[in-house]
């Protein structure tokens, strides 16, 4: 039977909640510990499915993985032999790529299958290839497995055509052990690459630049262990901050990096909402009507692509016209007909959405088609009149920890539900 979430809106959320480590960076962490000659202890993962469609990559690929206390893994990649992804748990996900970087740096062989993930439209991977070739590997594709190898890596300048958050860490992860100096230019600013090169250098890596468009890469011959810490989540922070402020709440969001969130907060601030930022935690109180504003995404600093599909819920009840320019994924408006059946006025012109705020949308059955239209669909609920129910929450489950559970506790009326 189907898992559902049952969501009667209308409800001021109010309290705090607590933000888990950041799924981005975990899905590249755990493939880097691969690199280490011996194991890393890794704390603060989040408690979703990625993360354990990854342990269970970790473990066909012949690591052993033993859990402490909640959110902690002891990876141990010494001993580990195999080079090749499993086919059905790889599919799963996107960030299985990060295998291919991973495993040519430990074995100068790699085959991982092409990845998954959230159909938010075309995902090619051409750069994560051409950095890979660049330092000397070898890359072919036959049914439907990526095959890379190399008898030695060699550094080398690349320079990324598209600003990509996987090419780049994946290329760190490639170059970490290669002969010489890579330099990436034009490389993504997130967090979540400051955070994987942190981990990286604290088991012996010299990566340099991290979080700034030119990276500098000096290779080494061996990488040892460490304890590592990852990240608050800033695309659940975000969530919750919209939530916050969809629902007239009052919410103090906690253990968040308030500057990984500014662009957010400034938007946010634009609509009237109130925001208090405080050294590690972030209050959202949503008094007023939002007023409505225009969005376009871009690349780390600018605002997150991953909270466009949240956001266009809160235009759809602020009070005048807005309009969405989704620079980065061109099929990331997959959610607006499900927001549709709620009463949402929002028209869609190839990469623009044009939205005009409701007083109210109105609870109904939607249906989620990727993760953060899911967190856009349970936002929406969370403002509606009446009950609104959810279906397909597998894609929630991938990114979200705890969702309902965290909800409930600033006061939302949601239950999950077999139907
Ligand atoms: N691109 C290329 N060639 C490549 C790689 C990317 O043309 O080789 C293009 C993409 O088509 C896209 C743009 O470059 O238009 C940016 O893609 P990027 O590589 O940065 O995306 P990604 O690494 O596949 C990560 C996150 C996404 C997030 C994007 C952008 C992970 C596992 N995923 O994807 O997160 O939207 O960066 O910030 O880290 C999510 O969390 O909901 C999510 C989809």
């Amino acid at each position: 039977m189907e898992e559902k979430l049952i969501i009667k809106g209308n409800n001021k959320l109010h309290g705090e909640v607590c933000i888990s480590g950041a799924k981005n960076s975990a899905v590249g962490i755990i493939p880097a510990v691969i690199l280490s000659d011996s194991g890393c202890i890794i704390k603060n993962l989040p408690d979703i499915e990625d993360v354990k469609y990854l342990k269970e990559l970790l473990l066909q690929s012949g690591a052993k993985v033993e859990e402490g206390n909640p959110g902690e893994m002891k990876i141990v990649s010494k001993g580990m032999r195999n080079y090749k992804a499993d086919f059905e748990t790889a599919k799963k996900m996107r960030a299985s790529y990060y295998f291919i970087g991973a495993f040519l740096s430990k074995f100068g062989r790699a085959e991982v299958p092409f990845p998954g993930g959230c159909d938010i439209g075309i995902r090619p991977i051409d750069q994560h290839i051409k950095g890979f070739e660049a330092l000397g590997a070898k890359i072919k594709v036959e049914h439907g497995v990526i095959k890379a190898r190399a008898a030695e890596l060699v550094g080398a300048p690349i320079y990324l055509d598209v600003v990509s958050v996987g090419a780049t860490i994946n290329i760190i992860l490639a170059a970490c052990k290669a002969k010489g100096i890579t330099i990436i230019e034009n490389a993504a600013k997130e967090p979540y690459i400051v955070d994987i090169a942190n981990l990286l250098n604290a088991m012996g890596a010299n990566i340099k630049g991290a979080g700034t468009d030119v990276i500098k890469i000096k290779g080494v011959e061996h990488l040892g262990s460490c304890e590592h810490t990852i990240i608050p989540d800033m695309m659940e922070a975000g969530t919750y901050m919209i939530a916050s402020a969809a629902t007239h709440g009052d919410v103090l969001i906690k253990n968040v990096i308030p500057t990984h969130l500014e662009s957010v907060s400034a938007k946010l601030r634009e609509m009237n909402i109130e925001i208090d930022e405080y050294e590690d935690s972030i209050r959202v109180r949503g008094e007023a009507r939002p007023k409505a504003v225009n969005i376009k995404t871009i690349p780390y600093p600018g605002f997150p692509t991953d909270l466009q599909q949240p956001m266009s819920v809160l235009l759809s009840i602020a009070e005048g016209t807005g309009i969405i320019t989704e620079s980065i994924w061109e099929g990331r408006f997959k959610h607006v007909d499900e927001l549709k059946r709620m009463g949402a006025n929002i028209k869609v012109e190839g990469r623009v959405a044009i939205i005009e705020g409701r007083h109210k949308l109105s609870g109904s059955p939607v249906h989620v088609t990727d993760l953060r239209a899911g967190a856009a669909m349970v936002i929406a609920g969370l403002a509606a009149d009446g009950e609104t129910e959810i279906s397909n929450l597998k894609h929630i489950d991938r990114g979200y920890e705890n969702l309902v559970g965290k909800l409930k506790k600033i006061g939302a009326d949601i239950s999950r539900v077999e139907k």
